[in-house]
């Protein structure tokens, strides 16, 4: 049957790479597109949610009828998302980058004819995911997470939903074979206390409209109790 709407109720979406910055011209990053992350902003917004896409660099457009606040670092993108809040429902969809160099430079770094390279000290970004979840007033009623995973998706990905006190983990399968990273397919299998269920391989866009449906049931549930 056709989804509940989503008016009245605001949801927070991240998507895209962070660009941890080395110095003013040179950052870390991932390949991560977006692609899933938007279209997971776009499907909710098209059942009538408030959506806020805290998206980091990306070459997709902006998704029709949402905010979006475009940050870079991780360190932005946490920050963006508590300014966001409150919230319904929270969707990680992010491929944030793990570590971020210790000391940016201001300068540019130089190379000197034979010298040696400089040495990257990395430290840990912040969670996001963990940190919007953690237990509090503030927390989503619904807080979504994602797992990319090679092997042993399914255990991997329940100890994920644990650790950082997700509701629903998407789990999908990036193995190399598998085709899905960085490109216009998923195949997904959705990861909630009351067990596991397989996705049929569909596309992105697809994929997002099947998750805010999933979104607007669960919410719609939890409103009547
Ligand atoms: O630990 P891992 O990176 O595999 O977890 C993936 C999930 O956690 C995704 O939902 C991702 O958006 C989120 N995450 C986050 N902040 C981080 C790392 C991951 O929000 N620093």
């Amino acid at each position: 049957g056709a989804a509940p709407s989503l008016a009245g109720r605001h949801v927070l979406v991240t998507s895209g790479p962070t660009h941890e910055p080395i110095d003013p011209v040179r950052y870390i990053a991932n390949r991560s597109s977006g692609r899933q992350g938007h279209a997971i902003a776009a499907a909710l917004a098209g059942l009538g949610a408030r959506v806020t896409l805290v998206s980091g660099p990306v070459a997709l457009p902006d998704p029709a009828g949402v905010t979006v606040r475009h940050v870079e670092t991780a360190q932005q993108m946490l920050a963006a998302c508590q300014t966001a809040l409150p919230a319904d429902a929270a969707v990680f969809a992010a491929a944030v980058a793990d570590w971020r160099v210790a000391h940016e430079a201001a300068l540019k770094l130089k190379k000197k004819p034979g010298g040696t390279p400089p040495e990257l000290a990395l430290v840990p970004n912040p969670d996001i995911l963990a940190a919007i979840a953690a237990p509090g007033p503030q927390r989503p009623r619904l807080v979504i997470g994602f797992a990319a995973e090679t092997h042993e998706i399914l255990m991997h990905a329940e100890g994920k939903r644990q650790r950082k006190n997700a509701d629903w983990i998407v789990a999908n399968d990036v193995r190399p074979e598998s085709g899905i990273m960085g490109g216009t397919e998923n195949q997904v299998q959705l990861v909630t206390a009351a067990g596991v269920e397989a996705w049929p391989r569909l596309d992105k866009d697809a994929v997002a409209q099947r998750l805010a449906a999933r979104i607007a049931t669960a919410l719609a549930a939890q409103a009547t109790g």
